[in-house]
């Protein structure tokens, strides 16, 4: 390649440039239309939103489908949504307070707002809930006697009476059916010594003594 050779190579590559750039301005201008054209309602961006955040941030605990693949952390899959919505903001106000609630959930809730969460409880409610698991086969009988009917003796009342005969959940009152043992213990525990702060599950919790919640957690966890 001679001297002379060298501007006249640089001049064909910046024409190519040219070109390139206007093809790619094009592109924009092509894109925004096409955005503007599909540009989705408030309640789609919301729906698009809550799916996103579930995915990408709660996703990497609670399970991309919403279930959990670690046992103190809580499947949402199936959960009912009034109940959802109820807990987002008991983190969001920090007054569902026990250890586990104020360090890994009172972080994630603070800037959600009320549609935010309406949305995310949706997602969730309408998820397949996990399937159940059975890991401490011996407790089972006990833990079905004491969801079903109850310990009178012991001033406990049937968990079935709310919570559903086969523990799916009524309006607002939450599913249990398929949770980690390890999470719902948890929960007795810290109804019965006030962390989680719920008068009627401080009451329900009163009278149950350890092995008695942790017949009820395998039952319940062993229920599709
Ligand atoms: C770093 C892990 C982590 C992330 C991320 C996370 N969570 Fe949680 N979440 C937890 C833990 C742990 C608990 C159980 C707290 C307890 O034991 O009281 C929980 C509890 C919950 C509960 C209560 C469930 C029940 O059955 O009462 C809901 C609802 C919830 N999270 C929703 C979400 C949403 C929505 C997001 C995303 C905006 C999210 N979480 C992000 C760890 C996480
Ligand atoms: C009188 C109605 C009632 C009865 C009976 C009852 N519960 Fe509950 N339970 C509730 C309510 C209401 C909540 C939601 C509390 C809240 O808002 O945080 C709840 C919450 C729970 C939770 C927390 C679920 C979660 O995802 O964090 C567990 C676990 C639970 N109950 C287990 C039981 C067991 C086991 C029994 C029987 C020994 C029982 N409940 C009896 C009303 C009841």
């Amino acid at each position: 390649m001679t001297l002379n050779q060298i501007p006249s190579r640089l001049h064909g590559r910046s024409q190519r440039l040219l070109r390139l750039s206007r093809l790619s301005l094009f592109g924009c201008v092509f894109n925004l239309a096409l955005g503007l054209a599909l540009a989705d309602t408030p309640e789609q961006r919301i729906t698009h939103h809550a799916t996103h955040l579930a995915v990408e941030a709660c996703g990497t605990c609670h399970g991309a489908q919403g279930v959990s693949q670690l046992p103190k952390i809580p499947n949402l899959a199936g959960q009912d949504a009034d109940y959802l919505s109820a807990q987002l903001k008991a983190f969001r106000n920090q007054t569902r307070g026990d250890p586990d609630a104020i360090g890994y959930m009172w972080g994630m809730a603070a800037a959600l707002d009320d549609e935010t969460i309406a949305a995310l409880a949706s997602h969730y409610a309408t998820h397949t809930p996990s399937a159940g698991r059975v890991s401490h086969s011996s407790a089972l009988p006990m833990g079905r006697r004491l969801y079903q009917e109850g310990l009178p003796d012991q001033g406990v009342p049937a968990c079935s009476a709310c919570h559903g005969l086969d523990a799916h959940g009524l309006a607002g009152f939450p599913r249990l059916a398929g949770q980690h043992a390890q999470y719902l213990l948890k929960q007795l525990r810290s109804f019965q010594n006030n962390m989680r702060d719920v008068a009627v599950m401080h009451g329900v919790t009163q009278g149950l003594k350890r092995a008695e919640m942790e017949s009820v957690a395998a039952y319940l966890e062993s229920l599709p």
